[in-house]
């Protein structure tokens, strides 16, 4: 079994016995859209194996240390790649990504230092879009108790997003507090290609979510 193999196993195991916010199907996605994209933008120069082990253990942080800090993920990484061997320059291409990527959920927007990490952050963002990120922005608000949706909260699109930046918003608001920019956001082609059909069918589902919640004339058509 080769090393991504081996990487896809020993995650799955360590995510299905784990119970936080992130399983191992998002693991899953994340990596098969990495791929996805790293078919799509066709460059020669890419190291696949670097893109493939970085979005397998992209949130190993998760499991292990709870996310603690931006140093918990790249070292499990570490661990791992170093007890299979691995090339230190693969090691060392793949904590970086990891380290990039966890900077981000610290809400410090750092630019990834490498096409590997811009496929994955591309692949990453595209799971919080489209139905799949609509399931998951609902899964993680009824785990947080926050409200489906209050009018009197209400996220209308002329407003600022700092506005509905409160504890607890409901989840509609989180839309416009992030998940409709992140298709302005795609590092590579490809992803804002696959971005745009996702961003497309959120705002269709916005529609009618405020339709049939009868507060279409107080919003945008
Ligand atoms: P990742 O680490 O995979 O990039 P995050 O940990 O930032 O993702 O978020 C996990 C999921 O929870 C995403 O789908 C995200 O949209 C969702 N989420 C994060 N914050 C909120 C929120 N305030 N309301 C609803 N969903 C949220
Ligand atoms: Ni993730």
């Amino acid at each position: 079994m080769d090393l991504v193999a081996r990487t896809a196993n020993y995650v799955q195991e360590k995510f299905y016995g784990e119970s936080s916010g992130h399983d191992w199907w998002h693991i899953h996605r994340v990596y098969e859209t990495s791929m996805q994209i790293v078919a799509g933008e066709a460059i020669m120069s890419i190291k696949e194996d670097v893109v493939a082990l970085a979005a397998l253990l992209h949130d190993i942080a998760d499991w292990k240390f709870n996310g603690g800090n931006d140093e918990a993920g790249p070292r499990a990484a570490a661990e791992w790649l170093g007890s299979q061997n691995t090339d230190v320059s693969v090691i060392e291409d793949v904590c970086t990504i990891i380290r990039e990527l966890s900077f981000k959920s610290a809400g410090v927007r750092t630019p990834m230092t490498s096409l590997e990490g811009e496929i994955v952050q591309d692949a990453d963002r595209l799971d919080a879009i489209g139905a799949v990120g609509i399931a998951r922005a609902f899964a993680y608000g009824g785990y947080k108790r926050r409200a489906l949706f209050d009018p009197n909260v209400s996220p209308a699109v002329h407003q600022t997003a700092d506005q509905y930046k409160t504890q607890q918003s409901p989840t509609i608001n989180h839309f416009y507090e992030k998940l409709l920019l992140l298709h302005d956001r795609m590092n590579t082609e490809t992803g804002k290609q696959l971005a745009e059909q996702r961003h497309l069918f959120m705002l269709s589902f916005l529609n009618r979510f405020f339709e049939e919640s009868h507060e279409m004339d107080s919003r945008h058509a």
